[in-house]
Order: structure tokens, then C-alpha cells, then sequence
């Protein structure tokens, strides 16, 4: 999709990232933020004839730019050519994909993503959600784990989770991501320090069944069991029926 484009509109960074492929394309570059202004530049430049790729982190529809595009569309408030442009989202590898790749296989059992900003969500929603998340067991990926100004949430998260799951779950902790200065580090839920996150965090908590292994070169790695320790034996046998 980068390749066909015309026109690149994005935070000035993840162009900068696109290296050799922002070449010969015009660039839109915005400040962190201003995501509506962003969006609809990048559909008004669409609706004049170019082709546009609106450039985000990780995947497009989560927690992303994609989002904003349907809901202007929705909403209204678009030049009548904006509104007729030809969309297409293309998958990205999200955050949270990325962390588990680079650890193992933390989420080889039911799983979701929660995102702890409350700019836009109630927080009694969010601690809704973390509630119902921990009392089902879920592996869960925390987004937006902090920001400069908002620094409680994740420690609310940990204690309401510690009441559900054991002391020593595995938490991973993947800062910068493909980028200069990536980090991964695997703690236990009870250590969780929040000095350890910042905006660029994605934080997987594991689940009751999560467990660590350490591979023959020594490399610790965190997975989620297919199934409940319980249920193996019969799934067992029931392959063997099968
Ligand atoms: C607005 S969301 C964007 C998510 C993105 N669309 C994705 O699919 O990964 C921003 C949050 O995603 C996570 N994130 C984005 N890029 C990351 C990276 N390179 N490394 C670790 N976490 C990242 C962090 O939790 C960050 O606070």
C-alpha cells in the first residue's frame, strides 16, 4: 500500500521510521496528537485525486488510525469528495503480536487487550473490564499502560489482579518495539514496578495456566498452555477416539 502511495500522512516519527520507502513521496508530517486533523487531511487529500497512505503504529484498526476514518465517515462533516474515496486497511503487526512473538507464545489461550487511558474511555468502565478480564482468566494486554500525566492506573490494574491470579504470573514488559532501544523483560505480577513502563510499553499479563521456561541456551520464555491443566487428559483422549 506504502508503495502505491502518492502522499504519506502521519506522525512525524513513523514516517521518519519508513525510511528509504518515504522516498519520492510527499510527506504530511503531523505532531503526536492531532489525530482528527490528521485522518481528515489524509481523506480531503484522497478526495483530491491522490493516493494517500495514512501511517500509524502496529495495526491500523487497534487503537488506531482506522477507527477515526469510519467514524468521520459516519459522522459526517466531510467534503463531498472526501467521502467518495476508495479505503483500504492493511493488517500491521500490533504490539501486543510483537511482545509474544519475541517471548514465546504467551498467548496460546484466550486472550484481550484492555487499554488503560481513560481520555477517551470512563475509567469505571476500564476497571470494569480489568475486573471481568481477571475473574475470566484471560491473558490480558494492557495498551497505553501510562502516559506523562497518568501513572496510577497500572498499579490499580496489578492489585486488582493479584486477588485472582498467583503472586509469581508472569507480566512482560515490551518497550520500543522494532525500534531503536527495544526492551523485553519478563517479571513476576507481584514485582511489577510501574517505573518500568512508559507510553511505549505494551505489558501482557499472563494467565493462572501462564507459565516461564527457560530454552537449552538459557533464554527464559513465557507461554500459555492450549488448554486447562484438567482438561488435557481427556483432550488426549479424545484424539485418540478420534
Ligand atoms: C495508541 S496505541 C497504538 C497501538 C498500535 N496501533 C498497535 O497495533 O500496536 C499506543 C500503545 O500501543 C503500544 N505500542 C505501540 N507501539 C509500540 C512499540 N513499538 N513497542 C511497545 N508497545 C507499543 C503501547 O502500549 C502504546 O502506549
Amino acid at each position: 500500500m506504502i508503495g502505491e502511495a502518492t502522499d504519506l500522512v502521519g506522525y512525524s516519527l513513523y514516517l521518519d521510521l519508513l525510511g528509504p520507502l518515504a522516498r519520492g513521496r510527499t510527506r504530511h508530517d503531523y505532531d503526536l496528537g492531532a489525530e482528527e486533523a490528521r485522518v481528515r487531511r489524509a481523506m480531503e487529500l484522497a478526495g483530491e485525486g491522490k493516493t494517500v497512505a495514512l501511517v500509524c503504529s502496529g495495526d491500523a484498526g487497534i487503537y488506531a488510525m482506522a477507527t477515526l476514518v469510519f467514524e468521520l465517515l459516519d459522522n459526517g462533516d466531510l467534503p463531498d469528495a472526501a467521502r467518495r474515496i476508495a479505503i483500504e486497511v492493511s493488517p500491521g503487526i500490533s504490539a501486543l503480536q510483537a511482545a509474544a512473538a519475541r517471548t514465546g507464545a504467551p498467548l496460546g489461550h484466550d486472550f484481550c487487550t484492555i487499554s488503560l487511558s481513560d481520555l477517551l474511555t470512563p475509567w469505571d468502565v476500564i476497571e470494569a473490564r480489568i475486573q471481568a478480564a481477571a475473574e475470566a482468566d484471560f491473558v490480558i494486554a494492557f495498551y497505553n499502560p501510562v502516559s506523562k500525566k497518568r501513572r496510577t492506573q497500572l498499579a490499580h490494574a496489578r492489585d486488582l489482579l493479584l486477588r485472582h491470579r498467583p503472586a509469581d504470573t508472569p507480566v512482560i514488559l515490551a518497550t520500543n518495539l522494532g525500534r531503536e532501544g527495544e526492551s523485553v523483560r519478563i517479571v513476576e505480577l507481584a514485582a511489577l514496578n510501574i517505573d518500568d513502563v512508559d507510553m511505549l510499553t505494551v505489558v501482557i499479563v499472563g494467565s493462572s495456566e501462564s507459565r516461564v521456561v527457560t530454552s537449552g541456551e538459557g533464554r527464559r520464555f513465557v507461554y500459555t498452555p492450549r488448554g486447562y491443566a484438567g482438561k488435557a487428559g481427556s483432550a488426549m483422549k479424545r484424539d485418540a477416539a478420534e
